[in-house]
C-alpha cells in the first residue's frame, strides 16, 4: 500500500452500508429496550418522542458520531499515521524488500524472522491508519491528514527512500521502562517510577548513512569491528524501541476504550487495541535477545550506549529476558489480589496527551515544527476530553 492511502486526502464519499433487514429489525428491538430503560419502569414506550427514535436509527444507519467518539478515532487516526510513518522507514530498511542488507544481518541477530515482523508490523499499521480515516468519513466525520508536516528528512543510508518524513528515528532516547514494568507487580497506574530496563540515551534506531555503517558488511556475533558494533547497536535499539512504541499503543488502545460510546466504536478500539497487544508481545520476546548470550555485551563505540547480559544477577525476574508475559500487577485497588493485565491504562499515564508526551520525550518528533506539536496536542486533548455516554 502507498503511503498516499493513508494520508487521508480527500477520496470519494464512501457508501454507507445498507442495513440488512435482520440487522434492522435486531436494532429496532435494542432501540425499544434501551428507550424503555431510559424513561424508566412504568412509562409505555409509545411515549417516547418519534424524533428520538428517528434519530438513534439514523446513528444506526452509519451517521454522525458523537463529539468524544469522533475525537477518540481521530486521535487514533493521528497516532496510526505517526505510527506507520516510523514503521516505513524500518521496513524501508529492514523489511523483506529493506534496502540494507547489514542493517537486516544486525537484525536478524535478534531473530531470523525479524524481516518478516517488520514488513508485517508495518502493513498492519498502514491498515489501521487507513480503515480508520475511511471509517470516519463513513460517519461523517473529518478524517486526519498530517501530510504537511512530512518535512524531516530521511536517513542517507543505503535502502531509505529520499522523502520527507514525520518521525525522526536518528537520535532516540528511549524509555525502557516497558521492560521492567512488565515484569513488576507495581503499576504506574498506582504511582509505580519508571525503572529503565538499559540507558538508550541520542541513540539512533536506523543506519545514519553508508560511512557510517557500511551496508554491504558481515554482521558476526558478537560483533568484532567498531562498525559492525554500531550497527548492532542501532538494530538492538530498534528492537527495544519496537517494544516501546508496541507497548504504547496497547495502553493507549486500552485506555480510551473506556471512553468510547458507539458500540461500533468500541468494537474498532478493542480490535485494532489487541493487535497492537500482540506487537508487543513479539517485540518484547525478539528483544529479550538482544540483551541475553551470546549477542548480550554490545557496546556502541561512538554514543557508549551498552546492552549488558540482562539475565546476570542483580537483574533477577526484573530483567529475566525470557520472562516476556506480564506479571500479576496491582489493578483497580490494592485491596484487590493482583491481576495480570494492560499497564498503565489510566487516562493521565496512557491516553492521548501521555502518548504525545511519551514519543516527543523519545524525540520521535525532533525537528517537528510548533504547528505540528500543537496540531496532535489538539486531537489528543479533545481525544482525552471525551466521555462515555449511554
Ligand atoms: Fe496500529
Ligand atoms: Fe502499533
Amino acid at each position: 500500500m502507498k503511503m498516499d492511502d493513508v494520508s487521508g486526502a480527500p477520496a470519494p464519499s464512501q457508501a454507507i452500508p445498507v442495513e440488512s433487514d435482520d440487522v434492522a429489525g435486531q436494532w429496532h428491538r435494542v432501540v425499544r429496550r434501551r428507550a424503555f430503560l431510559k424513561v424508566g419502569a412504568g412509562v409505555a414506550a409509545a411515549a417516547i418522542p418519534a424524533g428520538g427514535l428517528l434519530a438513534t436509527n439514523a446513528a444506526a444507519a452509519g451517521s454522525a458520531l458523537n463529539k468524544g467518539d469522533a475525537a477518540i478515532l481521530r486521535f487514533l487516526a493521528a497516532a496510526e499515521i505517526i505510527e506507520s510513518d516510523l514503521w516505513v522507514q524500518y521496513d524501508e530498511l529492514g523489511g523483506v524488500k529493506g534496502g540494507n542488507a547489514a542493517y537486516i544481518l544486525a537484525l536478524q541477530n535478534l531473530d531470523g524472522d525479524m524481516p518478516q515482523y517488520i514488513t508485517d508490523n508495518t502493513d498492519d499499521e498502514l491498515s489501521h491508519a487507513a480503515f480508520l480515516n475511511a471509517y470516519l468519513k463513513s460517519r461523517g466525520a473529518q478524517p486526519v491528514n498530517l501530510d504537511k508536516f512530512r518535512t524531516l528528512p530521511s536517513t542517507k543510508a543505503k535502502g531509505a527512500r529520499q522523502i520527507g518524513r514525520l518521525t525522526n528515528l536518528q537520535n532516540l532516547v528511549v524509555d525502557t521502562s516497558w521492560y521492567t514494568r512488565y515484569r513488576s507487580s507495581e503499576n504506574p497506574d498506582f504511582g509505580a517510577p519508571p525503572r529503565q530496563a538499559i540507558q538508550i540515551v541520542n541513540e539512533p534506531a536506523i543506519p545514519l548513512n553508508d560511512a557510517d555503517t557500511s551496508p554491504g558488511q558481515q554482521q558476526p556475533v558478537p560483533p568484532t569491528t567498531p562498525s559492525q558494533q554500531r550497527m548492532q547497536a542501532i538494530a538492538n535499539t530498534a528492537g527495544f524501541h519496537f517494544g516501546y512504541i508496541e507497548q504504547g499503543g496497547s495502553s493507549l488502545y486500552t485506555a480510551l476504550s473506556l471512553k468510547a460510546s458507539d458500540l461500533e466504536v468500541l468494537r474498532i478500539v478493542v480490535s485494532i487495541g489487541g493487535v497492537e497487544v500482540d506487537h508487543f508481545s513479539l517485540w518484547h520476546d525478539k528483544l529479550g535477545n538482544a540483551v541475553a548470550q551470546p549477542l548480550a555485551g554490545v557496546k556502541d563505540p561512538e554514543t557508549g550506549v551498552t546492552f549488558p547480559d540482562l539475565n546476570v544477577p542483580p537483574g533477577r525476574e526484573l530483567f529475566q529476558t525470557n520472562k516476556i508475559l506480564p506479571e500479576p500487577t496491582d489493578f483497580i485497588s490494592k485491596g484487590l489480589p493482583e491481576c495480570s493485565v494492560i499497564r498503565p491504562s489510566a487516562i493521565e499515564n496512557a491516553g492521548a496527551v501521555a502518548t504525545i508526551k511519551s514519543f516527543t520525550a523519545d524525540l520521535l518528533f525532533q525537528g517537528q515544527s510548533k504547528e505540528f506539536f500543537d496540531t496532535v496536542m489538539e486531537l489528543a486533548r479533545a481525544a482525552d476530553a471525551a466521555r462515555r455516554t449511554l
